[in-house]
């Protein structure tokens, strides 16, 4: 149980989350939802009220939120300034804004700072996001790209959120222009990442694949 880091990217709904957690439960590794960090500093920004478009002002509040994250893949939490912020998080308001929050420059270099810390205070993990295999762990032991039909994407969130596939799917739309054209780290498929498309696959068929691949890889 050395070290070992596999990096998930991929859009929204490509089933990232689901299959990181199965996968670092199974192989006794921690996870890291990044994707959980950029959208509690979207709270704190809502909640400071400051313009989304004011990248100072954004910059300036996500340096000053106490942000606090779990790895473990049973159940973690987030917790903002002591706010527990598990649910407010995926609710609509931080889900529409987080995209301009997370396409800020200072935002981005301050997460990933704090990613690759808990990377190396785990040694173990498996973190999960749209640019981990690109930047925050270009030297992970495996690289993930996960990807789905809009539709299958759609449809996965939509039951997830008990929402509406249509509006879901143009949401999703929405997302992934914005986190793949940003300048700053945008979602991208590093070079060396295994593309895996789970439109037709099942989450233990995914996940097994995963296990495969580590193995090859010892
Ligand atoms: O994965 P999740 O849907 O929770 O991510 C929410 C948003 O956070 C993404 O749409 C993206 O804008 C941003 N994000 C990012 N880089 C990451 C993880 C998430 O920009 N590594």
């Amino acid at each position: 149980t050395g070290r070992c880091v596999v990096a998930v990217d991929g859009p929204s709904g490509s089933g990232k989350s689901t299959v990181s957690r199965r996968l670092a439960a199974g192989i006794g590794a921690r996870y890291l939802d990044t994707g959980a960090m950029y959208r509690a500093i979207t709270w704190a920004v809502l909640r400071s009220g400051v313009d989304l478009t004011d990248a100072e002002s954004v910059a300036k509040v996500a340096g000053e939120v106490d942000l606090r994250i779990g790895t473990d893949p049973r159940g973690y939490g987030v917790t903002a300034d002591g706010v527990n912020v598990d649910a407010e998080i995926r609710g609509p308001e931080v889900t529409g804004a987080v995209s301009a929050v997370a396409a800020v420059p200072a935002v981005r270099a301050l997460l990933v700072a704090r990613q690759r810390q808990m990377i190396v205070n785990a040694g173990r993990i498996v973190v999960e996001g749209r640019d981990i295999g690109s930047v925050v762990a270009p030297d992970a032991d495996l690289k993930v790209y996960l990807t789905a039909s809009e539709a299958a994407r759609a449809r996965r969130r939509s039951a997830e959120d008990a929402a509406d596939v249509a509006a879901t799917a143009a949401d999703l739309a929405r997302r992934d222009k914005l986190d793949s054209t940003r300048k700053a780290d945008p979602l991208q498929q590093a070079p060396d990442a295994v593309e895996l498309d789970t439109t037709e696959l099942g989450i233990d068929e995914v996940v097994a694949k995963l296990r495969e691949l580590l193995t090859e890889r010892g």
